[in-house]
């Protein structure tokens, strides 16, 4: 059986007193839990803390970003080896405040994913539609497009040491969260295009849902069938609600 994932994207925000409170807060609470999977995707800067505080524990973190290129002169940028320099198994590839505000094309996102698996990381691809996108009815072809590009890179067997996350952009940070049967539609959607090329990887793959996940709402959307998961923004800033998630899913 697949075991939840509740990750906790921090995005930028925090400070270094801000974080090692909110690290000692959550290695308090995990430590008591076994049933699900717990991660932590802090900015650069506070990877080193991570790794210092969380090593050996159950917390597993990631960074939201890399850049593709091994090493060289691209100034204000972060490779694949110095996350791994880090202890990071996971990061991100792909998030939609990418896509959007930093202009990452879908290729962008494959550079990333593809530079991420080449050097033994987890890429967990985010993928999701805006709201003019689902009221057009495209919710579908957007999330398509965005895999695809992946696939069409790495091929089905990139994903089976990855994780996909969709994340509607119109749920991230609103407080409108995805209804489970609006999740678990897309989340069914997005399996059933990896079980017509691998249903062992497809089976196994790990789909998070993510947009304003909370305490009160985590269990209903991980129950659904296709929902493995959680990547929380807001909540997983406050150690007793990103464990209220946690446990929801344990
Ligand atoms: P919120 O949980 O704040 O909606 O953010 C979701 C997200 O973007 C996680 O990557």
């Amino acid at each position: 059986m697949r075991r939840i994932l509740v990750a906790g994207n921090w995005k930028m925000h925090g400070s270094r007193v801000m974080v090692r409170e909110l690290l000692q807060g959550l290695l308090a609470g995990a430590e008591k839990e076994t049933g699900a999977d717990l991660a932590v995707f802090p900015p650069f800067p506070y990877l080193c803390d991570a790794q210092a505080m969380l090593e050996g524990s159950p917390i597993a973190w990631g960074a939201q970003n890399l850049n593709p290129v091994g090493q060289g002169a691209h100034t204000g940028e972060v490779s694949a080896g110095m996350l791994l320099d880090f202890g990071c198994r996971y990061v991100l590839a792909g998030h939609s405040e990418r896509r959007t505000i930093y202009r990452e094309s879908d290729e962008d996102v494959a550079d990333r994913f593809e530079a991420a698996l080449a050097a033994g990381l987890e890429p967990v691809l985010c993928v999701g539609e805006t709201l003019e996108e689902r009221e057009r009815g495209e919710t579908e072809s957007v999330v398509d497009r965005q895999l695809a590009a992946v696939l069409d890179r790495c091929g089905i067997e990139g994903f089976a040491r990855a994780i996909v996350a969709y994340e509607p952009v119109w749920a991230i940070g609103t407080g409108k969260t995805a209804s489970p049967d609006q999740a678990q539609a897309v989340h069914s959607f997005i399996r059933d295009k990896f079980v017509s090329q691998d249903d062992i990887i497809a089976g196994q793959l790990r789909i998070l849902y993510g947009g304003s996940v909370n305490g009160s709402n985590a269990a209903e959307l991980f129950a659904r069938e296709d929902i493995d998961g959680g990547l929380v923004g807001g909540a997983s800033l406050k150690a007793e609600d990103f464990l209220a998630i946690y446990r929801a899913a344990a």
